[in-house]
């Protein structure tokens, strides 16, 4: 039986090995991470992340060919092939600060590879990483004593968050970079062979590992940039009473626009996006192109006004002060059907309206434990409450940031009955029906539309 281990129990990681674990009776799954508190929950009835259908993936599998361990040397020694999905954040110190992806924890795994190998091993980029980075993997592999040969591959993950099980299950696509040599080939050919299990021959792409490296950066980019694109013209639709999602909709009819990623909102979130462009941001930097790095970059910095627009727009709007005053904000996770907060449009305005002195309470179905953590600092200031009814009492204003899907069926008369006169609703998402609560009572602010206004 073939072992396949992947290093990182993660979002990307641990989903990711659970289904090749289902698809692929044939081969053994280790999936080991320093974190002996994540490894454990992944064991648990309790995972340590909320995906649709993940639960029931894992379980159809743990124990069986699906294991998960902190012994990160006896799975190297055991695997055939080895999955590297450790983070990569942006460095947050020294040269590049701020945009450079941090390798500290990539590179401690290819030494780990390095130390515990004791027969020929694939590597597979699982992370998301800059151009080349397989190159000084690669010498690091092969520094020193090289009775061990170590081919490496690029294969990275598109899976979203909130959508991860069936993404997995029906790729768009499967990309994988490998070298054009013989063991190169023989590599992409067994790697190929395990999606194989599954996935159409015909979606599995290959590549250079350079093109398969940069494709990924290239994706986020695109996608952010679409966001950022719409975002940006919901403001110019607040001037001139155009409406965003009409317009969204005419261009999006448009075969070569296609509609898919046109809503506009209070801003894009995740852990990917910001980190990604901002990675690819200081590539172009780095070879001199400067135009190109101020293109993409600009994606980012149209994300982060449109946050700050909309937290502006409540204080403004609520007769420019929210000192004060409870605002319920609904939704800390950075998109639905996640509990994943990292870079939610949810911290920048809770921020904003903390140093505006309003009583802040957040709201989430699955995000409150991380809401805690990314707001620790504000302890004491900020009040928890997973229940929306009770965190909309005696509010001033809603504010939607996260599109959950039950938000838009709750019983809104009583939430209005419940709070301060004039009510408002600032809907980040443009998910809720705005006629109808209009008609409750409620002031409702969307975006890149004319609001609904009483006043
Ligand atoms: N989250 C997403 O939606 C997504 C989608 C596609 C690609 N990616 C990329 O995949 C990578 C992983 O992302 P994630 O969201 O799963 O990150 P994550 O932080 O959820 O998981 C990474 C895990 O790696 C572990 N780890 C770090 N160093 C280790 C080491 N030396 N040995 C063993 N384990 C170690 C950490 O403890 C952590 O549990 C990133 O490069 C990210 O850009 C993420």
């Amino acid at each position: 039986m073939k072992t396949i281990l992947c290093i990182g129990a993660g979002y990307v990681g641990g989903p990711t090995m659970a289904m090749i674990a289902k698809k692929c009776p044939d081969i053994k799954v280790l999936v080991v991470d320093i974190d002996a508190a994540r490894i454990q929950a992944w064991q648990s009835d309790r995972l340590p992340i909320y995906e649709p259908g993940l639960a029931e993936l894992v379980k159809a599998t743990l124990n069986k060919n699906l294991f998960f361990s902190t012994d990160v040397a006896a799975g190297i020694r055991e695997a055939d092939i080895i999955f590297v999905s450790v983070n990569t954040p942006t460095k947050t110190f020294g040269e590049g600060a701020g945009r450079a992806a941090n390798l500290q924890y990539w590179e401690k795994t290819a030494r780990e590879i390095k130390a515990n190998a004791t027969s020929d091993k694939i590597v597979v980029e699982k992370s998301t990483l800059p151009v080349r980075t397989a190159e000084a993997m690669e010498r690091i592999l092969h520094s020193g004593n090289k009775t061990v040969h170590f081919e490496v591959l690029s294969n990275p993950e598109f899976l979203a968050e909130g959508t991860a099980t069936k993404d997995l299950e029906t790729p768009d696509r499967i990309l994988i970079g490998g070298h054009d040599t013989e063991s190169g080939h023989r590599a992409v050919a067994a790697l190929a062979d395990v999606y194989a299990h599954w996935v159409p021959r015909n979606r599995i792409l290959t590549t250079s590992v350079w093109s398969s490296e940069l494709s990924k950066l290239a994706a986020n980019a695109f996608l952010a940039q679409r966001i950022s694109s719409i975002n940006s013209l919901s403001a110019l639709c607040e001037r001139t009473e155009a409406n965003i999602s009409e317009v969204a909709r005419a261009i999006g009819m448009d075969a070569r626009i296609g509609s898919r990623f046109l809503n506009a909102s209070v801003g894009f979130g995740g852990s990917c996006f910001k980190k990604d462009i901002l990675n690819l941001v200081y590539l172009c930097q780095h070879y001199g192109l400067t135009e190109v790095a101020t293109y993409w970059e600009q994606v980012v910095t149209m994300n982060e006004y449109q946050e700050d627009r909309f937290a502006k727009k409540m204080s403004s709007t609520m007769f420019n002060t929210v000192a004060g005053k409870r605002i319920a904000v609904f939704g800390f996770a950075f998109k639905a059907d996640t509990g994943d907060t990292r870079e939610s449009p949810a911290i920048r305005v809770c921020r904003y309206l903390i140093e505006e002195r309003a009583a802040v309470v957040v709201t989430d179905p699955k995000a409150l434990e991380n809401a805690k953590k990314d707001l620790a600092d504000l302890a004491g200031k900020i009040t928890y409450e997973p229940d929306p009814y009770k965190a909309a009492e005696g509010a001033h204003a809603l504010a939607v940031i996260t599109d959950w899907e039950d938000y838009a069926t709750l019983d809104y008369k009583r939430i209005y009955d419940s709070m301060v006169k004039p009510a408002f609703i600032f809907d980040g998402r443009n998910c809720l029906d705005h006629k109808t609560l209009f008609e409750i009572g409620f002031n409702v602010h969307p975006i890149g539309k004319i609001p609904l206004s009483h006043l």
